[in-house]
């Protein structure tokens, strides 16, 4: 099967990360390669671009489309939280540009044995690193009713959360989820037929709260901000593309804290914290994708672009 997935914001994204022609840049989330090919465009044989994915259909794409880059190419298939190991591996301390286009490629939910999708039959799974022990089966069968409950309305912004997580318990008494069809079905038991008829799948947002807890993606994410300014040159820049309101705001939140110059409280009459600014937001409000990119690629309706400079 091809590796099928359009980069959203490209071009803006390419714009932002403004790449050095000499600079080491890394693609934490590096797919099929849509964006790092466009970077490697812009480094010489100086230059050096690290792909991360813990997903091996992934690496596999992104060796395939990096295959002509005239800079150094490295591939490294593990979860961008280590990111400190893999630059450590290669003996290099702090790069130039960082690119996170968070969440799951096309290829990953086009494929219907990995389980992402509510719309083909298959296994449970949802893990995007395959060697992960924890499938969204596992989940399903194993949490309490009340841990369903916060993971479906938290993850998923789903209303109907703890019905839904009333009707999974009591169907896995009869017999254990396997398959993504089982669940589907629960989840339209669960959710009134008047609730049901507008709006997205039923199944949608409990798919979306599944699979952000199998890949712990807001801790990872959360984890992975506190540590990476370190790991930026000065004047090296950071992107993040999100697609739901969860990531976004984590992004937001670190992003502003990082920027702060002072964390008194207000009422201080003098500075007591010594607190000084550590990056310049780029993108004072965050990038969103053109009507003609949203023609083009419905997945880039929910995109936001941010980007952060260090000082
Ligand atoms: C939206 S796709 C990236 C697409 C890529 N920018 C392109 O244009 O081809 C997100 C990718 O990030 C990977 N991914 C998500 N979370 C990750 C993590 N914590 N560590 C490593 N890879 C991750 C997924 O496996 C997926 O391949």
């Amino acid at each position: 099967m091809d590796f099928e997935h359009i980069p959203v914001l490209l071009t803006e994204t390419i714009e932002l990360l403004d790449c050095k022609e000499d600079g080491i840049y890394v693609d934490c989330t590096v797919g099929g390669g849509g964006h790092a090919v466009e970077i490697a465009d812009k480094l010489t044989t100086d230059g050096t671009l690290i792909g991360i994915d813990q997903d091996l259909a992934a690496i596999e794409a992104a060796k395939e489309s990096l295959s002509n880059a005239e800079c150094k190419v490295e591939l490294v298939r593990d979860n961008y939280k280590n990111i400190d190991r893999v630059l450590n591996r290669f003996g290099i301390d702090s790069v130039d540009g960082l690119l996170f286009d968070l969440g799951f490629s096309s290829h990953q939910i086009d494929t219907a044995q990995r389980g992402f999708s509510y719309q083909y039959e298959a296994p449970l799974d949802m893990r995007m690193d395959q060697r992960a022990s924890r499938t969204a089966a596992d989940l399903v069968n194993d949490l309490s009713q009340s841990e369903l409950t916060d993971i479906i309305a938290e993850y998923g912004e789903e209303k109907w959360a703890s019905r839904i997580a009333e009707f999974i318990v009591r169907y896995r008494q009869d017999k254990p989820f396997k398959l993504t069809t089982e669940l589907v079905e629960t989840i339209k038991a669960a959710i009134p037929a008047g609730a049901r008829r507008s709006g997205p799948h039923p199944a949608k947002r409990t798919f979306q709260a599944l699979r952000i807890a199998v890949n712990n993606e807001l801790e990872v994410l959360t984890k992975t901000l506190d540590k990476i300014v370190p790991l930026l040159k000065s004047g090296g820049r950071m992107a993040f593309i999100t697609f739901h309101s969860l990531e976004d705001r984590i992004v937001k939140h670190k992003f502003k804290e990082l920027a702060q110059d002072c964390i008194c409280p207000p009422d201080f009459p003098v500075c007591a914290c010594d607190e000084e600014a550590e990056v310049e937001i780029i993108t004072k409000k965050p990038i969103t994708a053109q009507q003609k990119e949203i023609d083009d690629n419905p997945r880039a309706r929910s995109a936001k672009l941010r980007a952060a400079e260090k000082l």
